[in-house]
C-alpha cells in the first residue's frame, strides 16, 4: 500500500517513519490518540481521488485533517489509518468584490482567509479563537459556528459550493458561485457538518460579508446567567448589528486569570458575564449602551468602542478567549458542546451543579458559550480520568439533561468519536437510519473516517 502511495504522490508526500507521524497522531485536547498507518500530503484534486482510490481497494480507513483543532476526536486516527493532511491546498483565488465571494483550498487557515478579504473591504463572517491554525476544510467538515453565528449563521450558511472527493470516488465540483441554485439535493450542504464521513473537500467558494467600519464591544457584569439572558434578549431587540453575545461564569474569569496571570476584567467580580459585539458602517455604540442602560439586571459594564483602538477590545475578549487554554492546563477534561432553548438555559445551567455532583462530587464545573445561540460549552474537570466509567457517567448525566430540556447534544464541535455512541440520544432511529443510507450512498467501502459519527462497526 506505502508503495502504491508513493506511486500517486511521490515520496516526499507520503510519511511513514513514526517521528514524522507523530504530530498527527493526537488531537489538540490531547484527549484522543491513536496510530496512523501513513501521513500523505497531496496537493491536487487528482492525487486525493488516488489516495481514496486505493483506500476503497485496500479497505484501509481514511481520516482528512486539516489545522487539528477539532476537539471531538473526528480527525486523528484511531488505528492505522491513513491521515490526509490538506494544507497544501492553500491557495487563495482572486476575491470576486462583485459576487461578494472567494474560492479557496481547503487547507487555507480561516486567519489568512480573513487577511487575504480584508483589503477588499470584505470579511469571511466565520470566527472562533483558533483561528490561527484551524482550516477551511476543517471547519466545512465541521460545520464550525463561532462567535458570530448569531448574525451570520455558521459555516453551511457561508459555503456556496465546493470541490470534493466522495468515499465512492465520485468528483463534485460545483464552484461557479451560484447563489441562487434550486437544482436538487444540496450536496455542498451535506458535507458541511460530516466530519469526513462521506468525502474529503479540497476547495471552497465562500460567500463574503461586508467589512464593518465600526465595532464595539462590552463586557457586563450580571447577577445570574438568568439576567444575562434577559439582558441578551433585550439587547437583541434594539440592537440589529449584534455579531456576539458570549457567556463567561465566576470561576471560569478566575480560571483564565490564574492561568494567565491577568487581572480581573471588571471592578467588582459577578457571578456571571456577558460579552456583546455589534458591528455596523455606522457607530453602534449609543444604540448598544441605550439598550443597556434600560435593562435591570445589568451590574457593571466595560466599553470598548470605534474610537478605542484594537488593544482595548482585545483586553475584553481575552479572558473569554483563553477559556479553552485555562482548561487544557487542568489535565483531562470531559469537554461537552450542547445547545439549549434560551427560554430555559439559565434553570439548566443551575441544575448543572446538582446532575454533575450526584455523579462526582470531586468534579470541578466550568461552563461558558455562545450565549446568543444557547450554545454552551460544559467543562468537567478533577474526574478520575484513569476510569472510561468516570467520563462517560458525566457524559450521560449531562447530556442526558441537555435533551430534557429540548435541547440537542452537539452545537458547533460535531459528534466525532466523543459522542458517537450519544448520538442516539438525540437523533431517533429513522433519523439514524437516514444517516447511515447516505453514508453507504456515498462512501459504499466504509473507508472514510470510521469510527466518527456511527460507532464502530458502522
Ligand atoms: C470556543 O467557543 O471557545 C470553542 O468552541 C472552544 C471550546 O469550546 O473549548
Ligand atoms: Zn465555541
Amino acid at each position: 500500500m506505502l508503495h502504491a502511495l508513493v506511486d500517486a504522490l511521490g515520496a516526499d508526500a507520503v510519511l511513514a517513519d513514526a517521528d514524522r507521524c507523530a504530530p498527527y497522531e493526537t488531537d489538540w485536547t490531547g484527549a484522543f490518540t491513536g496510530r496512523a498507518l501513513a501521513v500523505v500530503r497531496p496537493a491536487t484534486r487528482e492525487q486525493v481521488g488516488a489516495v481514496v482510490d486505493i483506500c476503497r481497494t485496500t479497505r484501509v480507513g481514511l481520516v482528512p485533517q486539516g489545522g487539528n483543532t477539532g476537539l471531538v476526536g473526528a480527525a486523528v486516527p484511531r488505528d492505522g489509518e491513513v491521515v490526509v493532511d490538506l494544507r497544501r491546498f492553500d491557495t487563495i483565488d482572486d476575491v470576486d468584490v462583485t459576487a461578494r465571494q472567494v474560492t479557496v483550498g481547503a487547507g487555507v487557515r480561516l486567519a489568512e482567509l480573513q487577511r487575504a478579504v480584508e483589503v477588499h473591504g470584505l470579511r469571511y463572517a466565520v470566527d472562533f479563537a483558533a483561528r490561527d491554525s484551524a482550516t477551511v476544510g476543517g471547519s466545512i467538515a465541521t460545520n464550525a459556528g463561532g462567535i458570530n453565528f448569531l448574525r451570520f449563521g455558521g459555516t453551511r450558511e457561508q459555503v456556496v459550493g465546493v470541490e470534493a472527493v466522495l468515499g465512492s470516488g465520485l468528483v463534485m465540483r460545483r464552484l461557479a458561485g451560484i447563489e441562487k441554485d434550486n437544482t436538487g439535493y444540496d450536496l455542498a450542504g451535506l458535507l458541511c457538518g460530516s466530519e469526513g464521513t462521506l468525502g474529503i473537500v479540497t476547495r471552497a467558494r465562500l460567500r463574503l460579508v461586508p467589512l464593518p467600519t465600526h465595532r464595539v464591544t462590552a463586557l457586563v457584569g450580571v447577577d445570574s446567567v438568568a439576567a444575562a439572558t434577559a439582558t441578551l434578549t433585550a439587547v437583541r431587540a434594539a440592537v440589529a448589528e449584534l455579531e456576539a453575545a458570549e457567556l463567561m461564569l465566576a470561576d471560569g474569569i478566575d480560571l483564565v486569570g490564574r492561568a494567565f496571570g491577568w487581572p480581573p476584567p471588571l471592578e467588582r467580580a459577578w457571578p456571571a458575564y456577558l460579552l456583546l459585539e455589534a458591528a455596523a458602517d455606522h457607530d453602534p455604540t449609543d444604540a448598544l449602551a441605550g439598550a443597556l442602560g434600560r435593562c435591570a439586571g445589568v451590574g457593571e459594564v466595560a466599553v470598548a468602542g470605534a474610537d478605542d483602538g484594537a488593544a482595548r477590545r482585545t483586553l475584553l475578549w481575552r479572558h473569554r478567549e483563553h477559556h479553552t487554554l485555562a482548561l487544557r492546563g487542568l489535565g483531562p477534561v470531559v469537554k461537552l458542546d450542547v445547545t439549549v432553548p434560551l427560554g430555559v438555559l439559565a434553570a439548566f445551567v443551575d441544575g448543572l451543579d446538582a446532575t454533575v455532583h450526584d455523579v462526582d462530587p470531586d468534579v470541578a464545573l466550568c461552563v461558558f458559550g455562545h450565549l446568543g445561540d444557547g450554545n454552551l460549552h460544559v467543562n468537567l474537570t478533577g474526574h478520575r480520568a484513569d476510569d472510561p466509567r468516570a467520563a462517560h457517567d458525566l457524559e450521560r448525566d449531562v447530556l442526558g439533561s441537555v435533551v430534557a430540556h429540548g435541547g440537542c447534544i452537539s452545537a458547533e464541535h460535531g459528534i466525532g468519536r466523543l459522542k458517537a455512541a450519544w448520538l442516539d440520544l438525540d437523533r431517533s432511529r429513522d433519523e439514524l437510519a437516514a444517516m447511515r443510507a447516505v453514508k453507504a450512498a456515498l462512501d459504499p467501502d466504509g473507508v472514510m473516517r470510521p469510527g466518527v459519527l456511527f460507532p464502530l462497526p458502522i
